[in-house]
């Protein structure tokens, strides 16, 4: 039987067939305008939509890659990708705003060396692309986190793993050849935090990214349709029959204690207790207000991570890209700074440096490689968006990161 992820099960969109097959594709005409693409006679192999991406390395950007992952993706799993909450305003918010800065290039600078390279905690990268946390991965790709760590390793890129990963961290590690950050959402019950967190810490994990943008819950809407229209038996990989998700391997054999999680009583005090069990650096995640970054400062909070969750956590309407300028101004570059939230192309990330982050984090565009190749289309996203960096560096006359600044860039 293939496996519910096997290309062959793919769900081909009717509308690219549609497109494919139409009338209006043909009366665009080839080269000579006139509709005929070879000799006069013979019918030349046409390539459709469908099929112009047949490999990683022929996607020219992310969103190519995101159309074969659409594809290759069964339905449920595919709006589990997608889903932002309500009407996805959030999301396309995020996406919206970038697209309203432009950039402002200068000429005749020497741009022929380029450094990208950003310090976080002592480690220096060599880009400030890194792979945000995301849950259930082998949802994605059979093999799931240990194919991203390993593209992660091949392009040298941060990787921060989520706690709802379906592949323990002890592997993602070995995998990634050398500890990865680690995303935690706490447990109701403290002993089963403090578990977690020791389980982590032993396995050389040097930062604790601690989510705090979920813990009102989320309205996630498109993932309940798509999940609806989706009539594959689920029950080898999920419980309840096929509705609930799989048991996690970091959440197995945790102290037995109250389910939700994250806790929804959870204040700032929260980050006292993890000090006191653990000397791992601490960077939260889901800061989008100059109030919290102060508070966080106050906290002793070793980072922050600007972000909506891409859209996923409180319908708030506010892109990432717009919260980030005053959480950036509170910091003053006492600390580090990552966004995340919609950032799709090097000048997205481009735009995240020019307004005061130290590293731009991508979610999506890595899990659609992950589901169209597998390692060679994380690979590949990462690959695009590193050389679309350079292109624009080269272009605006910003040869390293700290040239980029508010002055890089304005809004139309
Ligand atoms: C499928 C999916 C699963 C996610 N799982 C987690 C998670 O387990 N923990 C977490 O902190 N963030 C999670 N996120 C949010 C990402 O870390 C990141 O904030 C977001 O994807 C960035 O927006 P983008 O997808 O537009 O790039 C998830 C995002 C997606 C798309």
């Amino acid at each position: 039987m293939a496996h519910p992820l096997d290309p062959r099960t793919v769900h081909r969109r009717d509308f690219l067939r549609w497109l494919a097959a139409s009338p209006v594709l043909a009366a665009l005409g080839g080269c000579d305008g006139g509709g005929a693409r070879t000799a006069i006679g013979q019918e030349a192999p046409r390539r459709t939509l469908d099929d112009l991406v047949a490999s990683a390395a022929e996607a020219l950007d992310v969103f190519d890659i995101e159309r074969v992952a659409e594809r290759t993706l069964p339905t449920a799993h595919w709006g589990y990708i997608k889903t932002g909450v309500d009407g996805e305003e959030t999301q396309r918010n995020n996406r919206a705003s970038l697209e309203r800065i432009y950039l402002r290039a200068r000429r005749l600078v020497n741009v022929s060396e380029l450094d990208t390279s950003v310090r976080l905690f002592g480690r220096e990268w060599p880009t400030p692309i890194v792979i945000a946390p995301a849950g259930s991965q082998r949802g994605f790709h059979p093999d799931g986190e240990l194919a991203t760590a390993r593209a992660a390793r091949a392009r040298n890129h941060l990787q921060a793993l989520s706690t709802v990963s379906s592949t323990g961290v002890e592997d993602v590690n070995e995998a990634r050849g050398e500890p990865v950050w680690y995303q935690l959402y706490p447990r109701s019950n403290w002993a089963a935090t403090e578990a977690l967190v020791r389980r982590v810490r032993a396995a050389g994990c040097p930062v604790i990214v601690l989510t705090v943008d979920l813990n009102g819950g989320s309205n996630r809407l498109t993932v309940e349709r798509y999940g609806r229209t989706d009539d594959r038996d689920c029950t080898s990989c999920h419980r309840d029959g096929g509705r609930a998700p799989s048991v996690k391997p970091m959440l197995q054999g945790l102290p037995p204690g109250p389910a939700d999680s994250p806790p929804s009583a959870m204040t700032w005090g929260y980050i006292g207790r993890l000090r006191d069990v653990t000397d791992q650096r601490i960077v939260v995640k889901g800061l989008v207000t100059w109030e919290d970054a102060e508070l966080a400062i106050r906290y002793g909070v070793d980072g922050i991570w600007v972000s909506n969750h891409g859209g996923r956590a409180e319908g708030s309407g506010r892109a990432t890209i717009d919260a980030l300028p005053e959480v950036a101004e509170t910091v003053g570059g006492r600390m580090p700074i990552i966004v995340d939230g919609g950032f799709r192309r090097g000048t997205d990330v481009f735009k995240g440096i020019a307004r005061g982050a130290t590293a731009v984090a991508v979610g999506r565009p890595y899990l659609w490689g992950l589901g169209a190749f597998g390692q060679q289309g994380v690979e590949r996203v990462l690959e695009i968006l590193t050389q679309e960096l350079h292109i624009t560096m080269r272009s605006v006359g910003t040869p390293t990161l700290a040239d980029i600044g508010p002055q890089s860039i304005g809004v139309g």
